[in-house]
């Protein structure tokens, strides 16, 4: 299997682009189907979970070329509503075809989606929304199967702001006769990025990055093209690398508004971060100062995606900084492998306590996508060399994190 060796301690310094966003990128993948027609996609980013969901878009019938960050998906000839169980099981965020098959076929059949490396993931947000608009679902014997003969347009409620379930929700709805609106909706920015994306398309859709999403139903969407956000945990984790490693890079394809909950926090730890249109400058502190506590919440409070790589940073710092995980109930798996590095960190439930030392290099495994690339960071700040196994997670949300890193002058290769 892949692995980084990284020889810490090397200052970082130069400019790199941020790549288009894989939270975006997916659910635009699963919209493209309701166009019945031919789509274009810029700035997709060339990642595995993509080259998944081409997968499950070929399997459904679909046509589609990738190259040089365009993505094409021609939906003329659409011909299935059913997922490949090995296919959903890769990547559970597949459960947003639910709502976009469930639009454009009138039926869906997968598997249930289960858990994942950051613990169980339930669709019950999911499945309750879409049934409340008379979507009539079946579960049995770990499958889904779903009939959209008697779906309507009606107010749904989400007990909790779950982006998934909110795109699912807009999927379903945006050709259902009659009004749709969603209370409690998620408001993250890449559910404005995918109703941008749709309203191309023809949809009707206000109030996306909003708490109340209105649809519009409409008899028929076509085709369109569209350029994908810059993907905003990147480029937290790219600035995480900045104070690790005490240096002062430039970001290129960045929005400030995606990011200023990250950019608080790293402010008050002693970064010196500018932003000029969509560029940004950070400059790390010699000495990372501690935070005194960071709660994830949904947007735009501070993003549970960010939590991993903001954790390796303090790790660096001087003091004692808190962190309170509240999205996902085990998103510290990583902090095994960073105690492994001498990172001095207590964890008690949601509660992580970090206690800035210096950290050494060392041989520890990624557990889960964020988790692998918050290690990457903390090697590149860790005196000696690390090796960093597992890098098939960071690769489903990172087009090669290593070379972005190499390229602002770190020492870093990818080897098997
Ligand atoms: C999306 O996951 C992202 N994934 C996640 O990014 C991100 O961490 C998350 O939103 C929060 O921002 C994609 O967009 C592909 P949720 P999603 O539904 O839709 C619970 C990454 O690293 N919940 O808002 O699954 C759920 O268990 C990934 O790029 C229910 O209880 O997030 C979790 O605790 C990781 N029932 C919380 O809500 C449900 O029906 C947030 O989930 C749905 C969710």
């Amino acid at each position: 299997m892949d692995k980084y060796i990284i020889t810490g301690g090397h200052r970082l310094s130069g400019r790199v682009r941020v790549h288009g966003a894989k939270n975006a990128v997916l659910p635009i993948m699963a919209a493209s189907v309701l166009a019945g027609d031919r789509c274009r996609i810029y700035d997709c980013p060339n990642l595995s979970d993509v080259a998944h969901t081409i997968k499950i878009l070929e399997c459904l019938g679909c046509r589609v070329t990738f190259s040089e960050s365009i993505l094409e998906i021609d939906s003329s000839d659409i011909s299935s509503w059913e997922i490949p169980e090995e296919l959903m099981r890769e990547m559970r965020s597949s459960i947003i075809f639910l709502g976009a098959l469930a639009g454009k076929m009138g039926r869906a059949r997968m598997c249930s989606p289960g858990g994942c490396e950051l613990g169980n993931r339930p669709i019950d947000l999911h499945l309750k929304a879409l049934r409340e608009l008379g979507l009539v679902i079946k579960e049995e014997n770990g499958f889904i199967e779903a009939n959209a003969e008697r779906m309507h347009s009606g107010d749904i409620h989400l007990s909790f702001p779950s982006v998934g379930a909110t795109e699912n929700i807009i999927l379903a709805s945006v050709c259902l006769n009659g009004e749709t609106t969603i209370f409690n909706a998620a408001k993250e920015p890449e559910i404005v990025d995918m109703c941008e994306f749709l309203n191309k398309m023809g949809a009707k859709i206000e109030g996306a990055g909003t708490e109340f999403i209105r649809i519009t139903g409409v008899a028929h969407l076509s085709g369109t093209e569209h350029k994908i956000m810059p993907d905003r945990i990147v480029a937290a984790t790219l600035m995480c690398g900045a104070m690790t490693t005490k240096s002062e890079i430039e970001l290129l394809n960045v929005r400030s508004a995606h990011l200023g909950a990250v950019v608080s926090v790293l402010r008050d730890s002693g970064a010196k971060i500018e932003f000029f249109k969509d560029k940004m400058y950070i400059r790390a502190p010699e000495r990372t100062g501690s935070v005194d506590m960071i709660k994830t919440q949904v947007y735009p409070g501070f993003p549970t995606d960010a939590q991993s790589p903001v954790m390796a940073a303090l790790c660096f710092g001087g003091g004692t900084s808190v962190i309170v995980e509240n999205i996902f109930d085990s998103r510290y798996k990583i902090i095994p492998e960073l105690k492994k590095m001498g990172a001095d960190i207590l964890q008690d439930g949601r509660v992580a306590i970090i206690k800035g030392q210096k950290l050494s290099g060392a041989h520890v495994r990624a557990m889960d996508l964020r988790g692998g690339a918050a290690l990457t960071v903390a090697a590149l700040g860790a005196e000696g060399v690390s090796e960093i196994s597992g890098i098939h997670y960071i690769e489903r949300g990172y087009v090669d994190l290593d070379k972005m890193f190499s390229a602002l002058g770190a020492d870093i290769k990818k080897t098997n």
